[in-house]
């Protein structure tokens, strides 16, 4: 029957008989695809497996820390971080139409993988093995979710070049999300990770509509901290789809903080609900929460000054602003 245990057990037999004794390389995105597939293969081959994980830059506040510290303490796992946000930005300098955004974040990261996995696979020759995150849905239909699943659909890490060609290993193809947050939470995962919202490959990227510089990645991950941190210590956490906090980086509106007046940047909440992303309804959040929000942010992000809701639902708006 079914049983969050019986599922690792037999995911588990299933990776150890697909493997043996080869090699596993893993990309971890910060999402919980990608991290609880990670752990059912440490579970069953320990450290013939490595992760890479690549920092971008690009995650919210805490994140590339949670990946680093807390999923190596819960797992174990033998991870391999490149910093590579400078590299990142650097591309983006310049870049303000959305999809160019994509195509250089999905770019940059493909490099930085390979070499990353190229470097794994000269120190141990026999690396055959590729983890994904792939959900049933993405089967199904692919496209949409979010975490490993898109290192390959996002990032295209199927166009590894052929002396870096993987079988792939996917151990939660016949999963739903709740069954792999089930299951996640069964290996030890931490609840922040085993629960957090789908979050798109390109990050904080595609969150800054205009240009891309660690000011205003700053900026965004400081009010974005705080919008996460009073939904969660409402308890809504798991009411919303997602949370995305946008930065309008190119719009300034006059205001007036502490003594004076200000001439800074708006950022829009956009709490949605859904059950696929494909429609979705704005959240209906508490008064009490989003003027909370509002508070916090103008008064602990200099650079904000104004903290607008949108009220669109999918469609006509998609759920992310680019
Ligand atoms: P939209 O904005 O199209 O988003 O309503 C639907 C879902 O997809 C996520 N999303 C992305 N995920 N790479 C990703 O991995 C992307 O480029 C991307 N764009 C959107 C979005 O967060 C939502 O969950």
């Amino acid at each position: 029957d079914w049983t969050a245990a019986n599922i690792v057990d037999d995911a588990v037999a299933a990776v150890r008989e697909q493997v043996g004794d080869k090699q596993v390389i893993c990309g971890l995105s910060g999402g919980v695809d990608s991290a609880v597939a990670a752990a059912l293969v440490q579970k069953a081959v320990g450290d013939q497996l490595t992760c890479v994980f690549v920092d971008h830059g690009l995650l919210r506040s805490g994140e590339a820390e949670q990946v680093k510290r807390d999923f190596v303490a819960a797992t174990g796992v033998d991870l391999v971080v490149v910093d590579a946000a400078d590299q990142f930005v650097g591309a983006l300098a310049g870049v303000t139409d959305p999809e160019t955004k994509r195509k250089i974040i999905g770019r940059e990261f493909i490099r930085t993988f390979e070499a990353a996995a190229r470097d794994i696979t000269r120190s141990a020759a026999d690396v055959e093995f590729l983890v994904q995150g792939t959900l049933y849905p993405d089967v199904v239909e692919s496209g949409g979710g979010e975490g490993a699943a898109n290192i390959k659909s996002h990032h295209n890490v199927g166009g590894l070049p052929d002396d870096l060609q993987f079988a792939l290993v996917e151990p939660l193809r016949t999963l739903f999300k709740d069954e792999v947050r089930a299951v996640g939470a069964q290996l030890g995962l931490p609840a922040e990770i085993v629960w957090r919202h789908p979050f798109p490959g390109p990050g904080l990227g595609i969150r800054i509509i205009g240009e891309v510089t660690r000011e205003r990645l700053t900026i965004l991950q400081q009010a974005d901290a705080i919008a996460r941190a009073e939904l969660t210590a409402a308890g809504l956490d798991r009411d919303v789809w997602q949370f995305p906090v946008v930065l309008l980086a190119d719009v300034r509106s006059v205001g007036v903080q502490g003594d004076g007046r200000t001439y800074g940047h708006p950022v829009v909440l956009r709490p949605v609900s859904s059950e696929d992303a494909m429609t979705a309804d704005w959240s209906r959040l508490p008064y009490e929460v989003l003027e909370k929000i509002s508070t916090r942010i103008t008064n602990e992000v200099r650079e904000v000054n104004r903290v607008v809701l949108d009220i669109t639902s999918k469609p006509p708006g998609t759920i992310e602003w680019e």
